[in-house]
C-alpha cells in the first residue's frame, strides 16, 4: 500500500510554478499532493497582473534565452539545464496561450575575444552561428564617441516570452490539477510549514533567496550567500511601421567593453519591446532611477533607431515608454542550488528538503530544467524514505 505524500512547494515564482508543473507531467504513480505556499504570485487574485511587487522578480523579467561561455563548472551544469528548458520551450512553443515563441537571437560585442568554442556556448544550440562585419548594423556611427561599438557577434535560434502571460499560462494549468493547492502567507522561515500542513512534508525551497529552515538570529532569514542583482528596463510601444516587423522577430543584445548593457525583447502576444538594462549588483533601489533610464535611452537610440516614434508637431523622435520596470534578480554566490538536504526526519522531527533558489538572471532559462532535477530528487527522496521506513 502507498501512503499519501505531502509536498510542499515555498515560493510561486517561475522556479516554484515550473518545478510543480515538471512533478505533474513526470511523477504520476504516487498519491501525492503539491501544496504551493507563497506571498506574491499568479495566486493572489487581488492583483492579477502582478506588477505591483518588486520583491516578487518574476513578473519583471524581459524575458529570453542567451547561453553564454561557461567559466565554472556550475556555470557548465546550469547551461544544461537552461539546454533541457529550451527543448521543452520549443515544444511550448505551438501552443500560443503559453506566449513562448521561437526567434532569431543576435549577440553584438564591443569585444573581439569572445570564447564562441566554449561548450557551455554553443552546444545544443540551434543555428549557432560566428557573425562577421558584413552582419553589424549598417547605422552605427563609427564616432570615437558613439556609446555603440561592434566588434565581434554571435546569432542562433532562441526563445522570448512575455513574463506576465508565461505565470498565468502555468498557473491556469497548476490550479485545474486536484492534486495542486495554493495557499497565500509568508512564512517567517521553512519550519513554519509544519504548522500549515502535518506530518512534516517535503518541503521544495523555491523562495528565490533562499528561506532558511530556522528563524536565525542575524537581521536576515535568508541564505548569506545570495545577493539582488537590481535591473531596470523600459517597456515601450513600437512604432506601427514595415521595419518594425524585423524586431518582433528577434532579441537582440549588445554588451560594452565597460558592463554595460542594451538589449530588446519583444514581448509576444502584443506585449510591447521591452528595452533593457540595468546589472546593479547589492542595489536595493526600489525606484525608478532618472539615470538608468537617460542611458537607456542614450543607448537604444543609437542601436535600435528604428524603434522610435516620430513626434508629429516637432518632428523629434522618442521611444514611447509605457512602463518602467525594476526588479531584483535573485543571485547567489556559487549558482543556482538545487542540493539534497536529508534530514532525520524520524527522531529529529524535521522536514527533507529541496532546495531550489538563487537563479540570478536566468530564472526563466532554467525554469524547466530546474524543474525535472527537482522530480528526480524527489524521487530518491521518497524511495530514501521508503527505505528507511523498513529500518
Ligand atoms: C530586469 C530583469 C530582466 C530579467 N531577464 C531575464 C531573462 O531574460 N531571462 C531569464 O531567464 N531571467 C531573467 N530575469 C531573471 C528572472 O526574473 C529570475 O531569475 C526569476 O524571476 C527568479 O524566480 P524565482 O522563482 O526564483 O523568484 P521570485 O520570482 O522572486 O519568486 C519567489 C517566490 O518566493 C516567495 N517567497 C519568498 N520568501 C517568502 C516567504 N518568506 N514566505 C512566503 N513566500 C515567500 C515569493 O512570494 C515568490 O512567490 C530577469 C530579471 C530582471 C529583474
Ligand atoms: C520570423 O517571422 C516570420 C514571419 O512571421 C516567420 O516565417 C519566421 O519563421 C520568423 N523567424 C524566426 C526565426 O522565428
Ligand atoms: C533552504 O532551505 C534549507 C532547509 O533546510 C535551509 O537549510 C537552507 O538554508 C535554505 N537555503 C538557504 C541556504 O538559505
Ligand atoms: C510632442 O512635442 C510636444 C512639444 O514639445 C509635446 O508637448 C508633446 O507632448 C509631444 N508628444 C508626444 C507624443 O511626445
Ligand atoms: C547548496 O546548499 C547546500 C547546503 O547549504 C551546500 O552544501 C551546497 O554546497 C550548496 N550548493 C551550491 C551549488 O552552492
Amino acid at each position: 500500500m502507498t501512503k499519501h505524500i505531502d509536498i510542499v512547494i515555498v515560493g510561486a515564482g517561475i522556479i516554484g510554478l515550473s518545478a510543480a508543473y515538471a512533478i505533474l507531467e513526470t511523477i504520476d504513480n504516487l498519491d501525492y499532493t503539491i501544496h504551493i505556499i507563497a506571498e506574491y504570485g499568479p495566486h493572489d487574485r487581488s492583483n492579477p497582473d502582478l506588477i505591483k511587487y518588486k520583491r516578487y522578480t518574476s513578473p519583471w523579467a524581459g524575458a529570453h534565452f542567451r547561453p553564454f561561455p561557461s567559466l565554472t563548472d556550475q556555470d557548465y551544469y546550469e547551461s544544461k539545464l537552461t539546454r533541457l528548458t529550451y527543448e521543452k520551450f520549443k515544444l511550448l512553443s505551438l501552443i500560443k496561450d503559453s506566449s513562448i515563441k521561437l526567434v532569431k537571437g543576435i549577440e553584438f560585442f564591443e569585444r573581439d575575444d569572445i570564447d564562441v568554442k566554449n561548450k557551455g556556448y554553443y552546444e545544443d544550440i540551434d543555428q549557432f552561428k560566428v557573425l562577421d562585419e558584413r552582419d553589424f548594423p549598417k547605422h552605427l556611427s563609427k564616432e570615437d564617441n558613439s556609446l555603440i561599438k561592434i566588434n565581434s557577434g554571435t546569432s542562433y535560434l532562441t526563445w522570448v516570452l512575455n513574463a506576465p502571460h508565461y505565470l498565468q499560462y502555468l498557473y491556469k494549468i497548476l490550479d485545474k490539477n486536484d492534486k495542486v493547492r495554493f495557499i497565500q502567507r509568508k512564512l517567517s522561515c521553512l519550519n513554519e510549514v509544519n504548522e500549515i500542513i502535518d506530518n512534516y512534508p517535503i518541503i521544495i525551497n523555491s523562495s528565490g533567496k533562499g528561506l532558511q529552515y530556522f528563524t536565525g538570529t542575524s537581521s536576515s532569514n535568508y541564505d548569506d550567500q545570495s545577493y539582488p542583482i537590481r535591473g531596470q528596463t523600459l517597456l515601450i510601444d513600437p512604432p506601427q511601421t514595415s521595419t518594425t516587423d524585423y524586431y518582433l522577430n528577434r532579441t537582440i543584445t549588445h554588451q560594452s567593453k565597460d558592463g554595460l548593457w542594451t538589449f530588446i525583447i519583444p514581448r509576444p502576444l502584443n506585449g510591447g519591446i521591452i528595452l533593457g538594462g540595468t546589472k546593479q549588483i547589492k542595489d536595493e533601489d526600489e525606484s525608478v532611477k532618472q539615470s538608468d533610464t537617460q542611458q537607456l535611452i542614450s543607448r537604444g537610440k543609437e542601436l535600435f533607431p528604428q524603434l522610435m516614434k516620430v513626434n508629429v508637431t516637432t518632428g523629434e523622435k522618442y521611444f514611447d515608454i509605457k512602463r518602467i520596470n525594476v526588479g531584483f534578480r535573485p543571485a547567489r554566490i556559487g549558482g543556482f542550488n538545487n542540493s539534497i538536504e536529508y534530514k532525520d526526519v524520524k527522531n529529529k522531527k524535521l522536514n527533507h528538503v529541496l532546495n531550489n533558489y538563487g537563479a540570478g538572471g536566468m530564472g526563466y532559462e532554467l525554469s524547466y530544467g530546474a524543474g525535472v532535477v527537482i522530480s528526480d530528487n524527489l524521487k530518491k527522496l521518497i524511495e530514501f524514505d521508503n527505505l528507511n521506513s523498513h529500518l
